[in-house]
């Protein structure tokens, strides 16, 4: 029997050296350690081993267990570790090769220049206030000083909703709105977008302004065109060329709509500017005084003025662009360029 074990012994290390991939190990362990294995035989027919015999045989067994046991399990955790490094150089990364850049979003150059337009303001003492796009027809019109039938209502082309609802012309009705919540003074800004049936290369469906208006004791005309020139040359530059034209607007009086020499004929007269050498980019004006009776402003104590200007044609002319479609084609050669 000691012989046995001893031959057993010497097969079970020769295995073992010639031993590669984990399933050979496993496999080693089983035939000789398992519950069926040779050295688990051998030990349960110690009966046969003779009294004197037994302890020696007993020990050489478990020792030979714990030798076997030992070398398998070295050997698998060795294994381990190489299979680990494999997988670590299979999937070594270069760090050296260029990179993925990633695409960035930009701010798109209406709403760069909305910015822009209402941080000027705001060091004007004007604040910020917004109003809805479906409106009445009573703000968008109506208090304006514009009754229904009225010839003036044909200025603006309308997208009607329902006999009283529209999507609003112009920004002008927040004027209203807001007239009726506060008291005077007031300063206010309000940008947003309006809609018209319009299209050609100066007017889209759909555009930007930002109305103003500006409210106290003795404002005057000369206030309106002081801070509408300043604005002008803080946004266009010092030497911009700009008039005032007189103008109609139902809503003020006397009004003006300012013009700005045309960048892309410097005006010689273009497709652009429709050959006038001009384009306007604001209409303004004193408050009505029946627009103050409207939201019951006492039009002896005071007086203001107001103005609407467009934001894609001011961002036309600053970033030298000849097609306000353009900005809305969201083509990402153009916008990028901002
Ligand atoms: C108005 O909308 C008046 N509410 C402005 C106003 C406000 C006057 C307060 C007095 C007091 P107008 O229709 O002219 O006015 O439009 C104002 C500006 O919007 C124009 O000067 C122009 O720059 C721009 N604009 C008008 N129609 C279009 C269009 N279809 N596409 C792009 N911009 C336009
Ligand atoms: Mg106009």
């Amino acid at each position: 029997m000691i012989n046995e074990l001893k031959q057993l012994e010497k097969n079970a290390l020769a295995e073992l050296q010639t031993a590669e991939t984990e399933d050979q190990f496993s496999n080693i362990r089983t035939r000789y350690l398992g519950r069926k294995g040779l050295l688990t035989g051998l030990l349960r027919n110690i009966a046969q081993v003779s009294d004197a015999e037994k302890p020696l045989f007993g020990k050489l067994c478990n020792e030979l267990k714990n030798l076997l046991d030992a070398r398998i399990e070295e050997a698998l955790q060795r294994q381990a570790i190489r299979n680990k490094e494999d997988i670590l150089l299979k999937e070594k990364i270069d760090v050296t090769l260029p990179g993925n850049a990633i695409k960035c979003g930009r701010i798109h150059p209406v709403i760069q220049v909305r910015r822009e337009i209402c941080a000027i303001f705001a060091s004007f003492g004007f604040s910020v206030v917004e109003g809805p796009e479906v409106e009445l027809d009573y703000y968008n019109f109506e208090a304006l000083n514009i009754p229904r039938d009225h010839p003036a209502r044909d200025m603006q082309d309308t997208f009607y909703i329902s006999d009283n609802v529209v999507l609003r012309t112009h920004t002008s009705p927040v004027q209203v709105r807001i007239m009726e919540k506060v008291r005077p003074p007031l300063r206010i800004l309000s940008p947003g977008k309006v809609y018209r049936p319009d299209s050609d290369v100066s007017h889209t469906p759909m555009f930007h302004q930002i109305e103003g208006l500006l409210v106290d004791k003795g404002v005057s005309f000369g206030d309106l065109k002081g801070i509408l020139t300043a604005f002008l040359k803080k946004i266009f530059g010092e030497g911009t060329i700009l008039r005032f034209r007189p103008s109609f607007f139902p809503f003020t009086e006397p009004s003006a709509e300012v013009d700005i020499r045309c960048v892309m004929c410097d005006g010689r007269g273009c497709r652009v500017c429709g050959q006038s050498g001009w384009l306007e980019i604001l209409g303004s004006g004193m408050v009505d005084p029946a627009v103050f009776q409207n939201v019951n402003y006492d039009f002896e104590e005071y007086t203001g003025f107001a103005f609407g200007l467009g934001l894609e044609r001011i961002a036309m002319l600053k970033y030298g662009i000849s097609d306000i479609r353009l900005f809305f084609e969201n083509d990402i050669r153009f916008l990028k360029q901002f």
